[in-house]
């Protein structure tokens, strides 16, 4: 290297240290916005309330991503027709399913989506029937999203106010995560919400939305 390259370089070196010591590296970075890759995001929700607390937080996550540039594509799947795994074994976990439904649609979103978000309300401990029928057909695409590296986040609401009611949700959603090797990246358990739109009374849109927002 010539003299004058070393000294440039070592000038250059000094002053990039110097920007990021500062503070003024994180400033650049919010005028140009962090880098991000543009992710497909398939949202799933499962109430039968259109204008209810997890299709609220559902929003609020999806206004966040799409701020960030993110394309959103959201299946409503109590708006569906879904017909429940009947077990037949036809698909072989990784091919054509018996049902000629909604699924079809679903299908290929499922399997190209770099994220997958689940909404639902709490039913009895656990994810609304609605939202389980449309996971229990992930049988017939496993082949194809089981260990393909997406990302994953979870979004729930429920009547009571005890942090322990919560867990078994969070267990079934994060044993399926394990289970399907996709990165959890957040959840919203949103509590103490029982009529339609309680939860705009609450921290937890804020939650849903800085969590779309941080993608
Ligand atoms: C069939 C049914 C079962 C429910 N089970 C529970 C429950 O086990 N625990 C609870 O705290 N709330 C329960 N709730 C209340 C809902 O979880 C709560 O109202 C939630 O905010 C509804 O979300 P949504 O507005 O998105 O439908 C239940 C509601 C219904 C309709």
């Amino acid at each position: 290297m010539e003299r004058r390259d070393f000294i440039k370089k070592s000038v250059l070196t000094a002053l990039g240290t110097a920007v990021a010591g500062t503070g003024l590296m994180q400033a650049f970075n919010h005028i140009n916005g962090p880098k991000t890759e543009k992710m497909k995001i398939t949202v799933l929700t499962g109430s039968p309330r259109a204008n209810g607390n997890s299709a609220c937080l559902a929003e609020q996550f999806i206004k966040g991503a799409q701020e960030k540039g993110h394309e959103i594509y959201r299946f409503d799947c109590a708006f569906k027709h879904i017909e429940p795994c009947r077990a037949c074994n036809r698909c072989g976990m990784n091919g054509t399913c018996i049902f000629d439904d909604d699924f079809l649609e679903l299908r290929p979103k499922l399997i190209e989506a770099d994220m997958v978000v689940f909404a639902s309300p709490m039913y009895h401990f656990g994810v609304s029937a609605q939202m389980k029928r449309v996971i229990d057909r992930f049988y017939a695409i496993n082949g194809q999203i089981k260990g393909a590296p997406k990302k994953a986040a979870f979004l729930m609401t429920y009547a009571d106010t005890a942090a322990r009611e919560a867990e078994p949700m969070l267990v079934h959603y994060r044993t399926l995560m394990d289970y399907l090797g996709w990165t959890n990246v957040g959840e919203v358990v949103a509590s103490g919400v029982w009529t339609a739109g309680s939860v705009w009374n609450t921290d937890y849109p804020q939650q849903a939305y800085r969590l779309g927002k941080s993608l």
